[in-house]
């Protein structure tokens, strides 16, 4: 089997790299600028042999090539200038996320579908209602990359190891993310009694809004969510029941039906094998409402 990533730009090269360097599997970049998955691929090769892993990487521009994949990774498509938001991708994104949908659903069905494009949450619906795939097999990677980021800011507050700090952030991938603060702990002792209250707030904030900064930065995002992709590909080739958030379509969770949204789940080998239906207080599920909203105007826009 191979880890295909559609999308061989900034993001899909830095997945290839951290799934390639964790040894999980062969990999597969596609792209429809012609030498450029071919190029990231020899690049990657270059670096695997000096490392001793004896992956294949390839570079490709036909479809037909993802036929044997057992996971697929969509991150086609526009990311967002300094001043964007990601739901200002919607349309350009939605018309790359239905074709490269049609052709993971010629070509690669029977794989599981981790999809990277923003605005996140409505090309994980749109994806999924494209390929036709089950529920479980199709799901978005925004919450993990959040919750790294999250962890980053807890880290430097607390002066304790990232190892030892446990977290959650759900809801939308964009201007309504929760990061829940009520459920961090580090080593299993309350966050309270390492950071402020007032210290918190500030990193709840800081969460919410640093992928707009590192963007005005630098112009991209690109090591950390290269990472969460292959956290989560590692989850499913080991099977390893690890709950994260993905976004993923509720069926009744959280009061909600027919909408994909980042919850907590466990990820293994069947893809989501449970989605963790969590008791948010008044003020948390205010914001995840609001996430809800948010995200189903958007997929209103783009459903036919
Ligand atoms: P990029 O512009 O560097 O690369 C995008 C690539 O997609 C280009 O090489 C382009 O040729 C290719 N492409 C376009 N249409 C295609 C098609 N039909 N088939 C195959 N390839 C096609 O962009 P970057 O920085 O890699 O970002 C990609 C996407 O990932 C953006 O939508 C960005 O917003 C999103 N993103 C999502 C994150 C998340 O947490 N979910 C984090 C970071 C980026």
């Amino acid at each position: 089997m191979t880890i295909a990533i559609i999308g061989s730009g900034k993001v899909g090269a830095s997945i290839a790299l951290n799934c390639a360097i964790r040894d999980l599997d062969d990999v597969l970049l596609v792209d429809i600028v012609q030498g450029l998955p071919q190029g990231e691929a020899m690049d990657i090769s270059h670096q695997l042999s000096e490392m001793g892993i004896d992956r294949l990487v390839r570079g490709s521009n036909n479809y037909a090539d993802i036929s044997d994949s057992g996971i697929v990774v969509l991150v086609a498509g526009l990311g967002r200038k300094p001043g964007m938001s990601r739901m200002d991708l919607l349309h350009t994104n939605a018309s790359i996320v239905r074709d490269v949908s049609m052709k993971v659903a010629s070509y690669a069905r029977n794989s599981i579908l981790i999809v990277v494009t923003n605005p996140l949450d409505p090309m994980t619906y749109l994806a999924l209602k494209t390929t036709g795939m089950h529920k479980d097999k199709v799901m978005g990677m925004g919450g993990l990359l959040d919750l790294s980021r999250f962890k980053s800011f807890i880290r430097e507050a607390s002066n304790v190891s990232g190892e030892s700090i446990q977290a959650m952030v759900i809801s939308e991938h964009g201007e309504n993310m929760l990061p829940l603060i009520r459920f961090c702990c580090i080593s299993g002792i309350p966050l309270i009694d390492f950071i402020s209250a007032e210290a918190q707030s500030q990193i709840f904030e800081n969460t919410r809004k640093v992928a707009a900064d590192v963007i005005a930065l630098k112009g991209a995002t690109t090591y950390a969510p290269g990472n969460a992709v292959a956290i989560m590909a590692e989850a499913i080739i080991k099977d390893k029941k690890s709950v994260i958030p993905v976004s993923a379509l509720l069926d009744g969770e959280y009061g909600v039906s027919n909408i994909c949204i980042g919850v907590p789940v466990v990820l293994g080998e069947n893809g989501i094998e449970r989605v963790i239906d969590l008791k948010l207080n008044s003020i948390e599920r205010e914001i995840f409402h609001k996430g809800i909203n948010s995200v189903s105007e958007a997929i209103k826009a783009i459903m036919p």
